[in-house]
């Protein structure tokens, strides 16, 4: 399994999460502002329990909730001080009496019937060995049929040199959002050690976990957004 560090020490403070992922992740803002469009589009105006895969730091939970008092929320995330920063970023707001975020891997979560489900930037951390594919059963098997995934993750670039220039104008794009050139870099770096795949694969895996209907519905860089219904 790909090792994923978000170890304590390299976490930004909770109240900085926000600013200082959204300087490194290109479209960050447009990502959440076209997943809530999206899930206001699909889902009736009623109550709704959205699985959020990979809630670790709080972000969709806080930003999908604050204008949609009737929906409701699960997270999970593997990582418990990316657990421990989304209950303490959730504590205190409104949000609180509706979200709940546990540790665990999603196949673990005693839970289903969901009415939507979210899974940003997480996707890509799980290798395709099997995991990636048994991951995304594991939600879709949570979901209502027909319910929505939108899903957000890391992609190959098309061949190694498309793959390098993206990753050189990710850096520059961070540099130019106020992050140090060596943060930069290390970030840039970082992204070859994530169990990206390419949008081909990454659609079939999708289709082969019982999605139907996919519809991409984001792209910056090497990040790509899909829709996709269970
Ligand atoms: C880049 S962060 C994104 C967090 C959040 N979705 C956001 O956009 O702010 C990736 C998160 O995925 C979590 N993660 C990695 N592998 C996971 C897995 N197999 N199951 C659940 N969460 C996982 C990490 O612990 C981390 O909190």
């Amino acid at each position: 399994m790909a090792e994923t560090k978000f170890d304590e020490r390299h976490l930004p403070d909770a109240s900085d999460y926000a600013a200082v992922v959204e300087r490194f992740i290109p479209g960050r803002q447009a990502i959440f502002a076209i997943v809530e469009a999206s899930l206001l589009e699909i889902l009736t105006e009623g109550p709704a329990k959205i699985l959020v895969v990979g809630a670790g730091g709080g972000e969709e939970i806080l930003r999908l909730g604050a204008e949609n008092p009737l929906w409701s929320f699960v997270g999970v995330d593997t990582s418990e001080p990316m657990v421990e920063m989304a209950r303490r970023r959730i504590a205190g707001t409104p949000l609180a009496a509706r979200a709940t975020v546990h540790s665990t891997a999603i196949d673990k979560l005693e839970d289903n019937g969901f009415d939507a489900a979210t899974c940003i930037l997480t996707a890509h951390f799980v290798p395709d060995d099997g995991s990636k594919l048994g991951f995304l059963s594991a939600i879709h098997g949570r979901l209502k049929p027909g319910a929505p995934l939108t899903i957000v993750d890391g992609v190959e670039g098309n061949g190694e040199a498309q793959t390098e220039l993206l990753r050189r104008i990710w850096t520059r794009h961070a540099i130019r959002n106020g992050v140090a050139k060596d943060a930069a870099e290390t970030n840039a770096r970082n992204f070859k050690n994530v169990a990206v795949v390419s949008v081909e694969r990454e659609e079939e895996l999708l289709r082969a976990a019982g999605f139907t209907d996919i519809v991409p519905i984001f792209r910056g860089l090497a990040i790509k957004g899909w829709l996709a219904f269970a």
